[in-house]
């Protein structure tokens, strides 16, 4: 075959991943995470994220190359997520990728972490379709975006003006007694509970129509339940946890998916990818497509393994680049934590 074969490395906050795809094909993804030495803080600790990094880098990058059969000298690119991030994580994965490059002459493609997380769905279901919508939904970042070219072509058209919306759900985990990560106890909790508490929905309302149509707003739907449950154990009363688990996981996927189906109808768009964290979420995945079937939007969402962060969605995205004949960057490269699109 003579489909590049890339390597990719991501580093951009807790997890230290190295994929490696042979055109859309995944060969390897593999991970080393160090979330349980950040669980005791209820979020990730920069420095403790950077040395982690800086430990877990070359016997990830050997683990990532035993199980595609490869080795460096067979890579025909090495591409690494160079922002947005944590500062100091990410300059742990840009210089083990130079580092790399220079010793095994390969070219280095410096890539957007957000734009990674669209790409990686190539590896599930192929080609995208451009253009397209994507919602990223993490814990560090929720945008909707316009896909009109995965190389060159990613406009956001919202974001939050606040809490990411996987940080919403860590905070509001965290006030229930749950452990971080928040996503899965949340979502498993809310499959036993009824969603019938009346939740925010941020920037729905008409008067956001104008500013903030694909926006998002999560800090006020995080004090509502913390009201919510302050007010029930001031009562004496038994919290019902399943029930607000639920009632919460509810407010934030509908409005996550009636503002990316909105994005979909205003730009005629008909494919919806969804990336991050979040997109693991068992309810957004079965509401997203519930309501995008009912407009005629397909829904593209990859396993959840590959919506997290991992080193196979920044190969992916080299991958595109060099496909797409996109010129590799210079050695000097920066990381940058506020990298944008
Ligand atoms: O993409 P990701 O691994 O890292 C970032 O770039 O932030 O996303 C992590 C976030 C966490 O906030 C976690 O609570 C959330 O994704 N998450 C979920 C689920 N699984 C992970 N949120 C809701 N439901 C889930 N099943
Ligand atoms: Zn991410």
């Amino acid at each position: 075959t003579d489909e590049p074969l890339v390597l990719g490395i991501e580093t951009s906050c807790d997890e230290t991943g190295v994929g490696i795809v042979r055109g859309t094909t995944l060969l390897a993804d593999a991970l080393a995470s160090s979330v349980d030495l950040h669980a005791r803080f209820g979020g990730v600790v920069p420095e403790v994220a950077s040395r982690a990094h800086l430990e877990a880098m070359v016997p990830t990058m050997q683990r990532a190359l035993d199980e595609a059969g490869v080795t460096l000298a067979d890579v025909d690119a090495i591409a690494v997520t160079s922002g947005p991030g944590l500062a100091g994580a990410l300059l742990v994965g840009v210089a083990a990728a130079k580092g790399y490059a220079v010793a095994a002459e390969k070219p280095i493609y410096g890539v957007n972490h957000l734009a990674a997380h669209v790409a990686v769905d190539t590896l599930e279901h192929g080609p995208l379709p451009e253009p397209a919508i994507a919602l990223l939904v993490s814990g560090g970042h929720s945008s909707l975006l316009l896909v009109d070219d995965l190389a060159t072509g990613v406009t956001p058209l919202g974001s939050t003006i606040d809490d990411a919306a996987g940080e919403a759900f860590d905070k509001v985990a965290r006030l229930l007694g749950m452990p971080f990560p928040g996503g899965p106890p949340i979502d498993r909790a809310a499959r036993d509970g009824q969603a019938t508490i009346a939740f925010p929905r941020g920037l729905t309302a008409a008067k956001d129509q104008a500013a903030h149509r694909f926006d998002f707003s999560f800090s006020g739907l995080k004090t509502a339940v913390a009201r919510w449950v302050e007010a029930r154990e001031r009562a004496g009363e038994p919290v019902p946890v399943n029930d607000v688990a639920a009632s919460f996981q509810d407010a934030v996927c509908d409005v996550l998916t009636a503002k990316a189906i909105d994005a979909c109808r205003q730009h005629g768009v008909d494919t919806l990818v969804i990336g991050g964290g979040v997109a693991a979420n068992s309810r957004l995945r079965v509401l997203a497509e519930e309501r995008a079937a009912k407009v005629g939007i397909r829904v593209r969402v990859p396993r959840p393994k590959l919506c997290t962060d991992n080193g196979a969605m920044v190969a992916a995205l080299g991958s595109h680049l060099v496909a797409a004949g996109v010129r590799p960057s210079r050695l000097d490269l920066p990381a940058d934590s506020a990298m944008p699109l």
